[in-house]
């Protein structure tokens, strides 16, 4: 029985990606692999949303083209997602070790050409980066038992690829055009996690506000989106539902709705904001305004006080001045995020801010990351602090990673929250009593608790 690694770079999407290859080969006879050292097979799941990502992967397949092939000549390795997408062969002629190249409308072919390159004892190459019609339907087996977490809480893929064409983006090129699944199958999907002990569910996809445009009209002012949020809460047994990533255009008054009336939705929401200036988010052709973000949060507290808002922001957008990033710097003030991802523009090739003027050196994105980074956290350290005291409902996941002893467990507005528990725990709902706070977590008691 071969063996498989699969080493993932990126994304949720990714992750989830890598999981439903994993659950195929492993319904195919392939066995999961401790480490890329013992397998038979190594992939990388790549990410091409920055250089960084990018380099890590290849500086990751030389290092096992080199030392590991020496040691294991006839280990099979190949690149597949995002990265192998938007390189293809090139890959090959500068890797040229490299088995397999594996595009994200091909991940369901994973096992065939595994068996073929196997068989052929690496005297073949396959690229295959084609798009394939309905491939966004194929994203759905599951690995439940894979670790103990993923048992309690399930990430299900409604749709692939993206047309907002944000012009510092890539992935509008290395996942296609925006492609939805149905709500019958995805709803199915859910039902059967559910069946199998799941208790939270995700819904994931690169603009999930968007799902469904094409198929489902608008139903009593509901967008596809929110008729699918009705129609994942209503299955029994269920008991929490989140998604990421939305965009800011998609919170009409149907979604923030949906947050009042639907128990099971969670109250916290990741909102990619990228820049609180007008003028460079029209230049990143994101399709609204400062302003319109604020009414947006607004909205969403008036609804739900206690939700949770994080973004993504990028520092050093192609013209950025001083100016600009002071707009982004006092719209984090204003909103007060309680966490926020911020990255530095990273030129991405064929996009068009690649090639716009004013490319902003990179000790000023450094600088203005580091400003950032330090705001940013000073104000979610406040608001985790808040939670001190406080009384919190928790989905208990598992044992931590780095503790066996504690057990970890998420609040409605996603944070994570370690308390002493046991395997007893794991998938309950529990209250919990917040008595400290470290850096992203806080700490719970659950002895007020009446399990
Ligand atoms: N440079 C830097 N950050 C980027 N992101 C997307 N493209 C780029 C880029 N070219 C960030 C955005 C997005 C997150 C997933 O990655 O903030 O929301």
């Amino acid at each position: 029985m071969p063996s498989v690694y699969i080493k993932t770079y990126g994304c949720q999407m990714n992750e989830r990606d890598s999981e439903a290859v994993a659950a195929q080969l492993v319904a195919k006879g392939y066995a999961l692999a401790k480490s890329e050292a013992a397998a038979d097979v190594v992939l990388l799941n790549t990410c091409s949303v920055r250089d960084l990502a990018e380099q890590k992967a290849i500086n990751k397949m030389k290092n096992l083209v080199g030392t590991a092939r020496s040691e294991k000549r006839d280990q099979i390795v190949g690149f597949m997602g995002c990265m192998a997408q938007s390189r293809g062969q090139e890959l090959i002629d500068k890797l040229p070790d490299v088995d397999l190249v594996l595009g994200t409308q091909k991940f369901h072919r994973a096992a065939e050409y595994l068996d073929e390159l196997l068989a052929g004892g690496r005297r073949t190459k396959i690229v295959d980066i084609a798009a394939e019609a309905r491939s966004e339907a194929t994203i759905r087996e599951h690995l439940l038992n894979g670790s103990a977490k993923t048992s309690v809480s399930a990430f299900v893929s409604i749709m692939q690829g993206c047309n907002q064409h944000c012009t510092f983006c890539i992935v509008p090129s290395t996942r296609g055009e925006e492609r939805s699944r149905t709500i019958d199958d995805i709803v199915a999907e859910c039902r059967e996690l559910v069946s199998r002990g799941v208790r939270e569910i995700t819904l994931l996809g690169q603009i999930v506000t968007s799902f469904g445009k094409r198929d489902y009209p608008l139903l009593d002012g509901k967008s596809g989106f929110v008729q699918l949020l009705d129609a994942v809460h209503e299955i029994e047994g269920l008991e929490r539902i989140r998604f990421t990533s939305p965009h800011p255009k998609g919170y009409g008054d149907d979604l923030v709705d949906a947050y009042a009336r639907l128990p099971k939705l969670c109250e916290s929401a990741h909102i990619p904001l990228q820049s609180g200036s007008d003028r460079i988010l029209k230049l990143m052709h994101r399709g609204y305004t400062r302003e319109k973000f604020l009414a947006i949060v607004e909205k969403l507290r008036r609804a739900k006080p206690g939700i949770g808002i994080t973004t993504d922001i990028i520092v050093g957008f192609p013209g950025e001045t001083g100016e600009d990033f002071e707009l982004t710097l006092s719209l984090c003030r204003e909103v007060q995020f309680d966490n926020a991802y911020i990255f530095k523009y990273s030129q991405r090739r064929d996009t068009p801010a690649a090639g716009m003027p004013d490319q902003v050196p990179l000790e000023i994105r450094e600088e203005r990351n580091e400003r950032l980074l330090h705001l940013v956290n000073e104000i979610a350290a406040r608001k985790y602090d808040a939670f001190i005291g406080r009384q919190v409902e928790i989905l208990v996941e598992g044992p931590s990673k780095k503790n066996a002893a504690r057990y970890t467990g998420r609040t409605r507005c996603n944070r994570i929250v370690l308390f002493d528990g046991s395997a007893r725990h794991q998938g309950q709902l529990m209250d919990v009593k917040i008595e400290r706070t470290g850096s992203f977590t806080l700490y719970g008691d659950p002895a007020v608790v009446n399990l």
